[in-house]
Protein backbone atom coordinates (compact mmCIF):
# COMPACT_ATOMS: atom_id res chain seq x y z
CA UNK A 1 0.00 0.00 0.00
CA UNK A 2 1.00 3.56 -0.88
CA UNK A 3 1.90 5.79 2.23
CA UNK A 4 -0.47 8.78 2.48
CA UNK A 5 -0.36 12.06 4.64
CA UNK A 6 -2.24 11.82 7.99
CA UNK A 7 -6.11 12.49 7.53
CA UNK A 8 -7.11 15.98 9.52
CA UNK A 9 -10.72 15.64 8.92
CA UNK A 10 -12.15 12.13 9.91
CA UNK A 11 -15.72 13.09 10.32
CA UNK A 12 -17.12 11.34 7.45
CA UNK A 13 -15.64 8.05 8.52
CA UNK A 14 -16.14 8.19 12.44
CA UNK A 15 -19.85 8.84 11.12
CA UNK A 16 -19.81 5.98 9.54
CA UNK A 17 -18.50 3.41 12.23
CA UNK A 18 -21.30 4.60 14.21
CA UNK A 19 -19.27 7.02 16.30
CA UNK A 20 -21.23 9.98 18.01
CA UNK A 21 -19.48 13.70 16.37
CA UNK A 22 -19.83 17.21 17.24
CA UNK A 23 -21.55 17.93 13.91
CA UNK A 24 -23.13 15.73 11.07
CA UNK A 25 -20.64 15.19 8.12
CA UNK A 26 -21.50 16.60 4.69
CA UNK A 27 -21.08 15.88 0.94
CA UNK A 28 -23.11 15.65 -2.74
CA UNK A 29 -22.99 13.10 -4.89
CA UNK A 30 -22.22 13.60 -8.11
CA UNK A 31 -20.29 17.29 -6.16
CA UNK A 32 -17.77 17.30 -9.35
CA UNK A 33 -19.14 18.21 -12.81
CA UNK A 34 -21.02 20.35 -14.85
CA UNK A 35 -22.11 22.59 -12.63
CA UNK A 36 -18.79 24.11 -11.85
CA UNK A 37 -17.54 26.06 -14.17
CA UNK A 38 -14.19 25.01 -13.32
CA UNK A 39 -15.54 21.26 -14.56
CA UNK A 40 -16.67 22.67 -17.56
CA UNK A 41 -13.14 24.32 -18.56
CA UNK A 42 -11.16 21.39 -18.27
CA UNK A 43 -14.47 19.70 -20.13
CA UNK A 44 -14.00 22.07 -23.54
CA UNK A 45 -10.35 20.86 -23.84
CA UNK A 46 -10.19 16.85 -22.90
CA UNK A 47 -13.38 14.47 -23.49
CA UNK A 48 -15.29 12.87 -20.82
CA UNK A 49 -13.14 9.43 -21.04
CA UNK A 50 -9.89 11.26 -21.14
CA UNK A 51 -10.71 12.74 -17.99
CA UNK A 52 -11.70 9.56 -16.30
CA UNK A 53 -8.57 7.60 -18.00
CA UNK A 54 -5.49 10.60 -16.55
CA UNK A 55 -5.05 10.51 -13.47
CA UNK A 56 -3.81 13.96 -13.74
CA UNK A 57 -7.09 15.26 -14.82
CA UNK A 58 -9.00 13.28 -12.58
CA UNK A 59 -7.48 13.79 -9.67
CA UNK A 60 -7.75 17.89 -10.64
CA UNK A 61 -11.34 17.11 -10.73
CA UNK A 62 -12.09 15.59 -7.83
CA UNK A 63 -10.46 18.26 -5.60
CA UNK A 64 -12.17 20.58 -7.28
CA UNK A 65 -15.39 20.89 -5.30
CA UNK A 66 -13.06 20.64 -2.18
CA UNK A 67 -11.64 23.80 -3.17
CA UNK A 68 -14.69 25.47 -3.04
CA UNK A 69 -16.72 24.22 -0.27
CA UNK A 70 -16.20 22.91 3.02
CA UNK A 71 -17.63 19.72 2.39
CA UNK A 72 -16.59 16.67 4.46
CA UNK A 73 -15.65 14.06 1.75
CA UNK A 74 -14.25 14.07 -2.06
CA UNK A 75 -15.22 10.82 -4.18
CA UNK A 76 -13.48 10.19 -7.05
CA UNK A 77 -13.80 11.13 -10.75
CA UNK A 78 -14.99 8.29 -12.89
CA UNK A 79 -18.48 6.61 -13.99
CA UNK A 80 -19.93 3.47 -13.31
CA UNK A 81 -19.44 2.53 -16.50
CA UNK A 82 -15.91 1.49 -16.41
CA UNK A 83 -16.88 -1.85 -15.61
CA UNK A 84 -19.60 -2.78 -18.38
CA UNK A 85 -16.31 -1.15 -20.29
CA UNK A 86 -13.48 -3.36 -18.22
CA UNK A 87 -16.44 -6.45 -19.63
CA UNK A 88 -15.28 -5.77 -23.11
CA UNK A 89 -18.62 -3.50 -24.17
CA UNK A 90 -17.80 -0.32 -25.84
CA UNK A 91 -19.07 2.64 -23.83
CA UNK A 92 -19.68 6.36 -25.04
CA UNK A 93 -20.90 9.55 -23.72
CA UNK A 94 -23.40 10.96 -26.05
CA UNK A 95 -23.73 14.77 -25.06
CA UNK A 96 -27.44 15.15 -24.03
CA UNK A 97 -28.18 11.59 -23.79
CA UNK A 98 -25.60 10.09 -21.38
CA UNK A 99 -23.85 6.64 -21.56
CA UNK A 100 -24.81 4.78 -24.58
CA UNK A 101 -23.54 1.42 -25.87
CA UNK A 102 -23.55 1.47 -30.16
CA UNK A 103 -24.03 -3.18 -29.75
CA UNK A 104 -25.58 -3.95 -26.15
CA UNK A 105 -26.16 -7.68 -25.11
CA UNK A 106 -29.33 -8.26 -26.98
CA UNK A 107 -29.56 -12.26 -25.56
CA UNK A 108 -28.08 -14.45 -23.52
CA UNK A 109 -25.57 -15.62 -26.60
CA UNK A 110 -23.89 -12.27 -27.13
CA UNK A 111 -22.01 -12.98 -23.00
CA UNK A 112 -19.62 -14.76 -25.45
CA UNK A 113 -18.56 -11.29 -26.14
CA UNK A 114 -17.47 -10.47 -22.12
CA UNK A 115 -14.14 -10.64 -21.25
CA UNK A 116 -12.64 -11.73 -18.15
CA UNK A 117 -10.81 -8.66 -17.30
CA UNK A 118 -7.27 -8.49 -15.19
CA UNK A 119 -8.94 -5.56 -13.58
CA UNK A 120 -5.57 -4.04 -12.49
CA UNK A 121 -4.79 -3.74 -16.33
CA UNK A 122 -8.24 -2.67 -17.89
CA UNK A 123 -9.08 -0.29 -13.94
CA UNK A 124 -5.52 0.43 -13.09
CA UNK A 125 -6.49 4.25 -14.80
CA UNK A 126 -8.80 4.74 -11.75
CA UNK A 127 -6.19 3.35 -9.02
CA UNK A 128 -3.64 5.56 -10.22
CA UNK A 129 -6.49 8.07 -9.91
CA UNK A 130 -7.12 7.24 -6.53
CA UNK A 131 -3.63 7.14 -5.30
CA UNK A 132 -2.87 10.67 -6.96
CA UNK A 133 -5.97 12.00 -5.58
CA UNK A 134 -5.56 10.78 -2.09
CA UNK A 135 -1.72 12.34 -2.18
CA UNK A 136 -3.26 15.42 -2.87
CA UNK A 137 -5.95 15.40 -0.84
CA UNK A 138 -3.21 15.99 1.80
CA UNK A 139 -5.10 14.81 4.68
CA UNK A 140 -7.93 17.57 3.87
CA UNK A 141 -11.01 15.10 3.75
CA UNK A 142 -11.39 11.23 3.00
CA UNK A 143 -11.59 10.02 -0.47
CA UNK A 144 -14.28 8.01 -1.65
CA UNK A 145 -14.11 4.96 -3.97
CA UNK A 146 -17.27 3.71 -5.70
CA UNK A 147 -18.84 1.30 -8.55
CA UNK A 148 -21.99 0.55 -9.83
CA UNK A 149 -24.57 -2.14 -8.67
CA UNK A 150 -24.73 -5.34 -10.69
CA UNK A 151 -28.36 -4.71 -11.61
CA UNK A 152 -28.09 -0.97 -12.31
CA UNK A 153 -24.63 -1.76 -15.08
CA UNK A 154 -26.78 -5.11 -16.17
CA UNK A 155 -29.86 -2.41 -17.12
CA UNK A 156 -27.30 -0.27 -19.00
CA UNK A 157 -25.50 -3.56 -21.27
CA UNK A 158 -28.82 -5.17 -22.11
CA UNK A 159 -30.46 -1.87 -22.60
CA UNK A 160 -27.99 0.06 -24.55
CA UNK A 161 -28.05 3.19 -22.83
CA UNK A 162 -30.56 5.59 -20.25
CA UNK A 163 -34.17 4.67 -20.60
CA UNK A 164 -37.31 4.99 -18.17
CA UNK A 165 -38.53 1.76 -17.93
CA UNK A 166 -35.08 -0.58 -19.04
CA UNK A 167 -38.25 -3.31 -20.36
CA UNK A 168 -35.54 -4.98 -22.57
CA UNK A 169 -33.27 -4.90 -19.40
CA UNK A 170 -36.01 -6.37 -17.39
CA UNK A 171 -37.81 -8.56 -19.98
CA UNK A 172 -34.07 -10.64 -19.75
CA UNK A 173 -35.05 -10.99 -15.62
CA UNK A 174 -38.11 -12.71 -17.01
CA UNK A 175 -37.08 -14.55 -20.58
CA UNK A 176 -33.91 -15.36 -19.20
CA UNK A 177 -33.42 -15.85 -15.28
CA UNK A 178 -30.61 -17.97 -15.38
CA UNK A 179 -28.53 -16.23 -17.75
CA UNK A 180 -29.43 -13.33 -15.66
CA UNK A 181 -28.29 -14.31 -12.74
CA UNK A 182 -24.91 -16.05 -14.17
CA UNK A 183 -24.26 -11.90 -15.83
CA UNK A 184 -25.08 -10.58 -12.42
CA UNK A 185 -22.60 -12.95 -10.58
CA UNK A 186 -20.13 -11.66 -13.54
CA UNK A 187 -20.86 -8.22 -13.01
CA UNK A 188 -20.61 -9.18 -8.84
CA UNK A 189 -17.12 -10.80 -9.28
CA UNK A 190 -15.84 -7.94 -11.10
CA UNK A 191 -17.00 -5.46 -9.01
CA UNK A 192 -15.31 -6.98 -5.45
CA UNK A 193 -12.10 -6.73 -7.00
CA UNK A 194 -12.71 -3.68 -8.34
CA UNK A 195 -13.50 -2.14 -4.67
CA UNK A 196 -10.86 -4.46 -3.16
CA UNK A 197 -8.37 -2.53 -5.40
CA UNK A 198 -9.90 0.67 -4.93
CA UNK A 199 -8.77 0.39 -1.01
CA UNK A 200 -5.46 -0.48 -1.71
CA UNK A 201 -5.24 2.37 -3.88
CA UNK A 202 -6.32 4.79 -1.44
CA UNK A 203 -10.14 4.90 -1.05
CA UNK A 204 -11.28 5.26 2.70
CA UNK A 205 -14.96 4.14 1.99
CA UNK A 206 -16.96 2.73 -0.73
CA UNK A 207 -20.08 3.64 -2.17
CA UNK A 208 -22.50 1.11 -4.63
CA UNK A 209 -24.70 2.80 -7.08
CA UNK A 210 -28.11 0.84 -7.77
CA UNK A 211 -29.60 3.35 -8.92
CA UNK A 212 -32.18 1.56 -11.22
CA UNK A 213 -32.89 -1.11 -8.16
CA UNK A 214 -35.98 0.61 -7.90
CA UNK A 215 -37.79 -0.20 -11.08
CA UNK A 216 -37.29 -4.26 -9.61
CA UNK A 217 -40.46 -4.92 -7.57
CA UNK A 218 -40.11 -6.71 -3.91
CA UNK A 219 -39.55 -9.98 -5.49
CA UNK A 220 -36.95 -9.57 -8.30
CA UNK A 221 -34.99 -7.40 -6.04
CA UNK A 222 -34.82 -10.15 -3.96
CA UNK A 223 -33.58 -12.40 -6.72
CA UNK A 224 -31.62 -10.24 -8.79
CA UNK A 225 -30.91 -7.21 -6.56
CA UNK A 226 -30.69 -8.08 -2.85
CA UNK A 227 -28.27 -11.45 -3.30
CA UNK A 228 -25.19 -9.48 -5.23
CA UNK A 229 -25.62 -6.24 -2.74
CA UNK A 230 -25.40 -8.60 -0.23
CA UNK A 231 -22.30 -10.05 -1.70
CA UNK A 232 -20.27 -7.78 -2.53
CA UNK A 233 -21.03 -6.32 1.00
CA UNK A 234 -19.81 -9.35 2.49
CA UNK A 235 -16.48 -10.52 0.14
CA UNK A 236 -15.34 -6.49 0.44
CA UNK A 237 -15.24 -6.05 4.36
CA UNK A 238 -13.76 -9.48 4.65
CA UNK A 239 -10.78 -8.63 2.95
CA UNK A 240 -11.00 -4.79 4.52
CA UNK A 241 -13.14 -4.78 7.27
CA UNK A 242 -12.40 -1.16 8.74
CA UNK A 243 -13.27 0.29 5.49
CA UNK A 244 -16.89 1.79 5.56
CA UNK A 245 -19.31 0.46 2.99
CA UNK A 246 -22.21 2.64 1.29
CA UNK A 247 -25.30 1.23 -0.24
CA UNK A 248 -27.54 3.55 -2.70
CA UNK A 249 -30.34 1.74 -3.84
CA UNK A 250 -32.46 4.73 -5.23
CA UNK A 251 -35.87 4.28 -4.19
CA UNK A 252 -36.33 0.58 -3.09
CA UNK A 253 -38.53 2.01 -0.09
CA UNK A 254 -39.42 -1.99 0.52
CA UNK A 255 -35.83 -3.24 1.10
CA UNK A 256 -34.91 -0.91 3.89
CA UNK A 257 -35.18 -3.60 6.27
CA UNK A 258 -33.25 -6.34 4.39
CA UNK A 259 -30.28 -4.25 3.70
CA UNK A 260 -29.98 -3.43 7.04
CA UNK A 261 -29.62 -6.94 7.65
CA UNK A 262 -26.55 -6.92 4.80
CA UNK A 263 -22.79 -5.80 5.83
CA UNK A 264 -23.50 -2.19 4.88
CA UNK A 265 -22.20 0.62 7.34
CA UNK A 266 -24.38 2.67 5.92
CA UNK A 267 -27.53 3.17 3.43
CA UNK A 268 -27.81 6.44 1.76
CA UNK A 269 -32.10 7.02 1.05
CA UNK A 270 -33.03 9.02 -2.08
CA UNK A 271 -35.43 12.30 -1.16
CA UNK A 272 -38.59 10.20 -1.62
CA UNK A 273 -37.97 8.28 1.72
CA UNK A 274 -39.27 9.97 5.11
CA UNK A 275 -35.85 10.00 7.42
CA UNK A 276 -37.91 9.24 10.47
CA UNK A 277 -39.58 6.14 9.48
CA UNK A 278 -36.72 5.01 7.57
CA UNK A 279 -34.33 4.96 11.30
CA UNK A 280 -37.65 3.35 12.56
CA UNK A 281 -37.30 0.44 10.26
CA UNK A 282 -33.08 0.38 10.43
CA UNK A 283 -33.06 0.92 14.14
CA UNK A 284 -29.28 0.80 14.94
CA UNK A 285 -28.41 -1.46 12.03
CA UNK A 286 -26.44 1.18 10.15
CA UNK A 287 -26.23 4.69 9.64
CA UNK A 288 -28.41 6.64 7.54
CA UNK A 289 -27.11 9.06 4.30
CA UNK A 290 -29.58 11.43 2.77
CA UNK A 291 -31.67 12.99 1.42
CA UNK A 292 -32.24 16.05 0.13
CA UNK A 293 -34.20 16.73 -2.62
CA UNK A 294 -31.50 17.79 -5.46
CA UNK A 295 -34.81 20.31 -6.56
CA UNK A 296 -34.65 22.04 -3.42
CA UNK A 297 -31.32 23.76 -4.45
CA UNK A 298 -33.00 25.47 -7.25
CA UNK A 299 -34.94 27.46 -4.27
CA UNK A 300 -33.74 30.39 -2.94
CA UNK A 301 -31.28 30.23 -0.09
CA UNK A 302 -33.38 31.10 3.09
CA UNK A 303 -36.04 28.23 1.73
CA UNK A 304 -32.76 26.34 0.70
CA UNK A 305 -31.78 26.58 4.52
CA UNK A 306 -35.03 26.16 5.63
CA UNK A 307 -35.28 22.79 3.69
CA UNK A 308 -31.71 21.70 5.40
CA UNK A 309 -33.04 22.18 9.18
CA UNK A 310 -35.95 20.17 8.48
CA UNK A 311 -33.89 17.52 7.26
CA UNK A 312 -31.44 17.46 9.67
CA UNK A 313 -34.31 17.21 12.22
CA UNK A 314 -35.67 14.18 10.57
CA UNK A 315 -32.48 12.25 10.79
CA UNK A 316 -31.62 13.53 14.78
CA UNK A 317 -28.02 14.20 15.04
CA UNK A 318 -26.10 11.24 15.07
CA UNK A 319 -25.91 7.98 13.07
CA UNK A 320 -26.56 10.73 9.81
CA UNK A 321 -24.22 11.75 6.86
CA UNK A 322 -25.77 14.76 5.22
CA UNK A 323 -26.05 14.59 1.23
CA UNK A 324 -28.87 14.79 -1.34
CA UNK A 325 -31.38 12.21 -2.46
CA UNK A 326 -29.38 11.72 -5.87
CA UNK A 327 -26.69 13.91 -8.12
CA UNK A 328 -26.28 17.29 -8.17
CA UNK A 329 -27.51 18.54 -11.71
CA UNK A 330 -25.65 20.59 -14.42
CA UNK A 331 -28.05 24.28 -14.11
CA UNK A 332 -27.54 23.94 -10.44
CA UNK A 333 -25.84 27.49 -8.85
CA UNK A 334 -22.99 26.62 -7.52
CA UNK A 335 -23.32 29.12 -4.70
CA UNK A 336 -26.77 27.25 -4.06
CA UNK A 337 -24.25 23.95 -3.01
CA UNK A 338 -22.40 26.31 -0.92
CA UNK A 339 -25.33 26.62 0.94
CA UNK A 340 -26.51 23.75 0.99
CA UNK A 341 -22.72 22.85 3.16
CA UNK A 342 -23.28 25.75 5.28
CA UNK A 343 -26.46 25.06 6.30
CA UNK A 344 -25.63 21.71 7.81
CA UNK A 345 -22.76 22.73 9.12
CA UNK A 346 -24.74 25.43 11.21
CA UNK A 347 -27.82 23.83 12.03
CA UNK A 348 -25.81 20.43 12.54
CA UNK A 349 -23.87 22.39 15.45
CA UNK A 350 -26.73 23.80 16.60
CA UNK A 351 -28.88 20.52 16.81
CA UNK A 352 -26.68 19.18 19.36
CA UNK A 353 -26.50 21.98 21.43
CA UNK A 354 -30.62 22.06 22.59
O1 LIG B 1 -18.61 13.76 -8.32
C1 LIG B 1 -18.95 12.56 -8.36
O2 LIG B 1 -19.96 12.12 -7.80
C2 LIG B 1 -18.00 11.55 -8.99
C3 LIG B 1 -18.25 11.24 -10.33
C4 LIG B 1 -19.40 10.41 -10.83
C5 LIG B 1 -19.82 10.51 -12.19
N1 LIG B 1 -20.75 9.53 -12.42
C6 LIG B 1 -19.29 11.46 -13.17
C7 LIG B 1 -20.08 11.83 -14.35
C8 LIG B 1 -20.17 9.41 -10.24
C9 LIG B 1 -20.18 8.92 -8.80
C10 LIG B 1 -21.01 8.85 -11.26
C11 LIG B 1 -21.91 7.72 -11.03
C12 LIG B 1 -22.88 7.37 -12.05
N2 LIG B 1 -22.73 7.42 -13.41
C13 LIG B 1 -24.17 6.82 -11.77
C14 LIG B 1 -24.70 6.50 -10.40
C15 LIG B 1 -25.19 7.71 -9.71
C16 LIG B 1 -26.47 8.27 -10.30
O3 LIG B 1 -26.41 9.43 -10.69
O4 LIG B 1 -27.48 7.58 -10.30
C17 LIG B 1 -24.80 6.60 -13.00
C18 LIG B 1 -26.20 6.06 -13.21
C19 LIG B 1 -23.89 6.97 -14.02
C20 LIG B 1 -24.07 6.89 -15.46
C21 LIG B 1 -23.98 8.20 -16.12
N3 LIG B 1 -22.81 8.87 -16.35
C22 LIG B 1 -25.05 8.96 -16.65
C23 LIG B 1 -26.51 8.56 -16.60
C24 LIG B 1 -24.48 10.09 -17.21
C25 LIG B 1 -25.19 11.12 -18.05
C26 LIG B 1 -26.10 11.93 -17.27
C27 LIG B 1 -25.35 13.07 -16.74
O5 LIG B 1 -25.39 13.31 -15.53
O6 LIG B 1 -24.74 13.72 -17.60
C28 LIG B 1 -23.08 10.06 -16.98
C29 LIG B 1 -22.08 11.07 -17.33
C30 LIG B 1 -21.30 11.67 -16.22
N4 LIG B 1 -20.75 10.97 -15.20
C31 LIG B 1 -20.97 13.05 -16.09
C32 LIG B 1 -20.22 13.15 -14.92
C33 LIG B 1 -19.60 14.39 -14.34
C34 LIG B 1 -21.34 14.16 -17.06
C35 LIG B 1 -20.58 13.95 -18.31
C36 LIG B 1 -19.96 15.18 -18.90
O7 LIG B 1 -19.08 15.81 -18.30
O8 LIG B 1 -20.35 15.48 -20.05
Amino acid sequence: MPSFPPLDNDLLLRTARGEATDRTPVWMMRQAGRYLPEYRAIREEHDFFEVVETPELAAEVTIQPVERFPVDAAIIFSDIMVVPEALGLTVEMVSGKGPTFPEPLTSPDEMDRLVEPDVDHALGHVFEALTRTRQELEGRVPLIGFAGAPWTLMAYMVEGGGSKSYRHARAWLYRHPEASKALLQRITDVVVEYLCGQVEAGAQMLQLFDSWAGLLGPEAFRTFGLPYLDEIARRVSDVHPDVPLVIFAKNVHHGLDALADTDYDVISLDWTMDPEGARETVGDRAVLQGNLDPCALYAPPESLRREVQHMLAGFGPHQHIANLGHGMLPDHDPEHAGVFVEAVHEHSRQMRTV
